[in-house]
């Protein structure tokens, strides 16, 4: 448990309420210690003890940890002055700078979760600007490992590349499932075989990767020369990996240009 106060703008929002409820749900701040805001006034998390407000300012003035969770065409007006106090921002294309200059925040911290924080199960990238101490280090990646894991990154570039990447979370899977599915039902598989199929390939096989090395994976598949083997050559030979790293580089310039209003 840390003895600070955690204020979370935008917390009753798809990543700022599923951080607010898992800090609660693992201890890390007692529910005294939680302050979450959004516009609208009412959300079921008030129910868990926390403190909901509307007033950014207020919440601001008495939380010693700020995280910025509102989307990023949000920020322009939320228009508070966080002197003194360390901000954590969600917000992709914001940068570090815009922060400063907009909050007065003494510490910022740009972190890059993704959409399965709702599930404990996010990998979140961030990045301090100087003068971050190892104590509000030590802070953050604690806050970010109650929805999954976290690692700090030396470059703040770093963080709009990765936007592109983990930061898309389910996106990238999605895509692969929905292509799987699709193709399958026009080879003339039934729907629903093809749906389970291109789920179970998605979601349930790849937990094997989650204790192994995906190189060696594709090795020990494509030895056998068989069925495998031949679907993944035609995958590499078709630019699959080029056409991946276009997609990233797609995601990183929009992150790098800016997504403010
Ligand atoms: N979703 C993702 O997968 C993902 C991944 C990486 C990064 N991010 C970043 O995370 C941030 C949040 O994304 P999200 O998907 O969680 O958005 P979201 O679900 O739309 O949540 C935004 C929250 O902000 C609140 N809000 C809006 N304006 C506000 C204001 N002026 N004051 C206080 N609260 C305000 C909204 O509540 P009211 O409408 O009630 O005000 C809502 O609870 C974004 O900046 C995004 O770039 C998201």
């Amino acid at each position: 448990m840390i003895n600070k106060t955690l204020g979370i703008i935008g917390g009753t929002g798809w990543l700022g309420g599923a951080i607010a409820r898992a800090v609660l749900a693992k201890g890390l701040v007692p529910a005294g210690n939680l302050i979450i805001s959004n516009r609208s006034g009412n959300h079921p998390l008030a129910e868990q003890g926390a403190r909901l407000v509307t007033d950014n300012q207020g919440l601001v003035d008495r939380s010693d940890v700020v995280i910025i969770a509102v989307r990023p065409e949000h920020f322009a007006s939320l228009g508070i002055d966080a002197t003194g106090k360390i901000v954590i921002s969600l917000m992709a294309g914001i940068t570090a700078q815009m922060i400063a200059a907009q909050t007065s925040a003494s510490a910022i911290v740009r972190a890059m979760p993704n959409a399965a924080v709702e599930i404990g199960q996010s990998f979140t990238p961030w990045y301090c600007s100087a003068g971050v101490g190892t104590a509000t280090k030590n802070l953050v990646q604690r806050v970010f490992e109650c929805v999954g894991a976290a690692a700090e990154v030396q470059q703040e570039d770093f963080i709009d590349y990765l936007s592109a990447l983990s930061g898309t979370g389910p996106a990238f899977p999605a895509l692969l499932m929905t292509a799987l599915a699709r193709q399958a039902m026009l080879a003339g598989i039934p729907g629903d075989i093809a749906q389970m199929a291109a789920k179970n390939v998605v979601v349930n096989s790849s937990q094997l990767l989650a204790n192994r090395d995906p190189q060696q994976m594709i090795d020990a598949l494509v030895a056998y020369r068989g069925v495998t083997a031949a679907a993944l050559q035609v995958m590499s030979q078709g630019d699959f990996e080029e056409q991946v790293g276009r997609a990233l580089q797609a995601g990183a310039a929009v992150a790098r240009k800016g997504l403010q209003a």
